[in-house]
């Protein structure tokens, strides 16, 4: 079976966007792929040097994982700083990994940009600890946005690179798997076209049922439909995507009936879409907080799943030191 690495940027909770998009797709993927996911918590120094309570930023991932679905005995979940095989690989990797193409990485040159104080090693040499993080399983496919297409491309090289040196096929070139393609897209309830935490118009996993309601009364609107069978504008379309996520189809045929005829009254359109996102988000907040009460269960998924990242990992490594001529006891 191939297989599926994906590592989780530790920042803040999960959103509606976050779980039809990536979280979704992870869970889709643990059943038809041997798959691993991660939180990097390490790759997280390169920006912040002094991070606040990271066991409980882990935990507080954990429980929102676990809650959307994903299962650690299909996909086992571990922290990045539990497996240190990894940075006996991004040492190798980062030997044949230059400068100039490093600092090619847009990435890079956009945080040098934000924090020109601290243009640290370890944000240049991000995309080599991404890659270490995925060929140390010597996986297939990486679940990952657009936004992560150079990383990618950089991890493909460090596979090359590495069999090309010592001439021996040994890492799979890692496939980018966007799950993009066929993932939801949630638009913003402030007419913008996307739900995301640095556009502040989202609706969190962790949010209570009165919170959502207010959240989505509050959605951007126009003044109403104006005559039959007009196209939506973009606010519009936007809360009819969201009918089209979490309501049935009839429901979703009711509303555009309405709209075409030039009775829709919003107010009904919303507190509609207010009660199917309840419906969709309640059960999950519950889970997370049951989860989140259960650190000693989330320790020991984390446990777990490094555990078995680290042996899979030290295979990987094993060879490595063979293959460059080291010894191994
Ligand atoms: N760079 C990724 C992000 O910002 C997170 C990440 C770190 C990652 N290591 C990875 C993703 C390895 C995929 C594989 O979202």
């Amino acid at each position: 079976m191939e297989k599926v690495v994906s590592g989780i940027r530790p920042t803040g909770n999960l959103h509606l966007g976050n779980y039809f998009g990536a979280v979704k797709s992870f869970v889709a993927m643990q059943s038809q792929y041997q798959s691993m996911f991660f939180i990097a918590d390490w790759h997280s120094l390169t920006t912040h040097p002094k991070p606040e309570n990271i066991q409980n930023s882990a935990r507080t991932i954990l429980a929102e994982y676990l809650a959307c679905g994903i299962d650690p005995q299909k996909a086992p979940i571990y922290v990045q700083s539990d497996v240190k095989e990894t940075l006996e690989l991004y040492l190798y990797l980062n030997m044949n990994t230059y400068l100039g193409e490093l600092e090619r990485v847009t990435t890079f040159k956009e945080k040098a940009r934000k924090q020109p104080d601290n243009v640290n090693a370890g944000l240049l040499t991000y995309p080599t600890l991404m890659a270490a993080d995925v060929l140390q399983h010597r996986a297939h496919k990486v679940p990952v946005g657009k936004d992560q297409e150079q990383n990618m491309e950089m991890m493909r090289k460090c596979a090359r690179r590495f069999n090309n040196i010592y001439g021996i096929e040994f890492f799979p070139e890692p496939q980018n798997f966007y799950f993009n393609a066929t993932a939801l897209k949630v638009p913003g309830l402030d007419g913008s076209g996307k739900m995301g935490k640095s556009e502040g118009n989202c609706i969190y996993l962790r949010d209570d049922d009165k919170t959502i309601r207010k959240k989505v009364m509050k959605a951007v609107t126009d003044n109403g439909p104006q005559e039959p069978n007009s196209k939506r504008p973009e606010v519009i379309e936007n809360l009819f995507t969201f009918l089209k996520i979490a309501s049935t189809p009839d429901t979703y045929q009711y509303f555009d009936e309405k709209w075409n005829d030039c009775t829709l009254r919003y107010g009904d359109l919303k507190k509609q879409i207010a009660e199917d996102l309840v419906n969709i988000v309640a059960p999950i907040r519950e889970k997370i907080e049951e989860y989140s009460a259960n650190t000693a269960l989330l320790d020991k998924v984390a446990k777990e799943g490094a555990d078995y990242a680290r042996q899979s990992a030290s295979e990987t490594l094993n060879e490595v030191r063979k293959i460059i001529g080291f010894r191994i006891y």
